[in-house]
């Protein structure tokens, strides 16, 4: 499209926190891709796992009866490594899919078990939740809706941390309609990196078991150690009924992603001997040399003990950046979360004018929402790599600074006669 002609930046390899462009410049990966790449680029493990899968059989679908033995291995790692008791996994193809087969799963479960009027999803300001179908219905960034005529009836948004305004919605919905409510632990794009108030999340929780409501915690971006547990649910010690997962599921080595389900929408679609079956199923749900991918992406998470890393790194990064606050051109520095982190400008020009600047200082950043630099690093960062990503922001703002100086004084044209 127009807006990125003649600027296209092409990434061709990866190593480590590192990627390498087409003109040989090794950048380092500040936001891990679209925050995935968790176990760093480049690991021959994986991609050899993946091999010796799509040797044996690419993939089969996982309908019905059928099965495979990937799927079904990565299922069972899944299920016992959730805090969640007695969980049951579907499998997607990514984060997007996850929210829509989520909410679908819900709304079948009230349905089947005949409280049909419960249809509604809270989700928050801010919010994002992918942009398939559901996702653009529920999203909570207003340009993100826009332009696409009618959406899909039955969402009701609340303000990012307001637990009286949760139960006001509720109330107000009538709590026998809501379905569910729907959020991220730590919201990520939408709102570019904003961590729970203290006890919102518990709160958030216990409104929900109160009202009769089913809990999804969007884990996407948060889940295989981002936030520091190996899901945000075990650091803010949660018991979510549905969790959504993707992205670190395989750090992005193949596209990849679950919904694990426990409690009563478990109960309803696997108890033995229920009627209700959930119709709903992905051509690639459960691909073999997806989860192969998986399988050897969680041996090299447990095995280097990266979520302890990234715990221990946390307050690091965060310290690092925070002095970038009193920078003019900085509204506000978040995270102290995991290796998730923003630095927050007051324009959105200059964050990604700040963006564009860092290649020159030997890394790649992007802008997300909130007019935020995302600094979420793979978990195998050394420690003088995160040290170094403050000082290039405040060399690139410095930068973006003198080249608006210079504009400003260049003199006006002259006009010919
Ligand atoms: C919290 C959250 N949920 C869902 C999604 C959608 O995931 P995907 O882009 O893999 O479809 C994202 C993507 O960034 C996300 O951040």
């Amino acid at each position: 499209m127009p807006t990125i002609s003649g600027r296209v930046h092409r990434i061709v390899r990866g190593q480590g926190a590192y990627v390498f462009d087409d003109e040989g410049r090794r950048l380092l990966d500040v936001p891990a891709g679209l925050w995935f790449a968790n176990v760093g680029h480049g690991r021959a493990e994986i991609a050899e796992a993946v091999g010796r899968q799509l040797r044996e059989l690419a993939t089969y679908p996982v309908f019905g009866r059928f099965c495979t033995p990937p799927a079904e291995e990565l299922a069972d790692r899944l299920a016992a490594l959730v805090p969640m008791a007695g969980a049951k996994v579907f499998f997607t193809s990514g984060g997007s899919e996850s929210v829509e087969t989520a909410i679908k799963l819900v709304r079948r479960h009230w349905q089947a078990r005949g409280q049909t009027e419960r249809q509604a999803v809270i989700t928050r300001e801010g919010g994002y939740h992918g942009l398939h179908g559901f996702g653009t219905s529920l999203v909570g960034v207003p340009e993100f809706r826009a332009g696409y005529g009618e959406l899909l009836p039955g969402r009701i948004t609340v303000p990012m941390m307001d637990l009286a305004a949760l139960e006001r919605a509720i109330l107000a919905h009538g709590s026998g309609r809501v379905a569910a409510f729907l959020c991220e632990a730590v919201i990520a794009g939408g709102a570019g990196v904003v961590p729970p108030a203290e006890g919102y999340l518990t709160g958030a929780q216990e409104l929900c078991r109160k009202h009769g409501i089913v809990f999804i915690l969007d884990e996407v971006v948060t889940g295989f150690g981002r936030a520091g547990s190996m899901f945000a649910a075990d650091r803010y010690g949660l018991r979510p009924d549905l969790m959504l997962l993707a992205k670190g599921l395989t750090s992005g080595y193949l596209p990849l992603g679950a919904v694990v389900a426990a409690g009563p929408v478990a109960e309803t679609f696997w108890n033995p001997g229920t009627p209700h079956v959930f119709e709903h199923g992905l051509t690639y749900s459960g691909h073999a040399a997806a989860c192969a991918a998986a399988m050897a992406n969680l041996d090299i998470l447990e095995r280097e003990d990266l979520v302890t890393r990234v715990r221990a790194g946390e307050s690091r990064l965060l310290a690092g950046l925070l002095p970038l606050s009193a920078h003019p051109e900085i509204a506000e520095v978040r995270g102290g979360t995991g290796f998730l982190a923003a630095v927050a400008c007051h324009e959105l020009e200059v964050a990604a004018q700040v963006a564009d600047a860092m290649v020159a200082e030997g890394m790649l950043i992007r802008v997300t929402g909130g007019n935020a630099l995302q600094v979420s690093p793979p978990f195998v960062i050394e420690d003088a790599d995160l040290d170094r990503i403050p000082a290039a922001i405040s060399a690139a703002l410095g930068r973006v600074a003198r080249r608006r100086v210079r504009q400003e004084t260049r003199p006006e044209p002259e006009t010919p006669a």
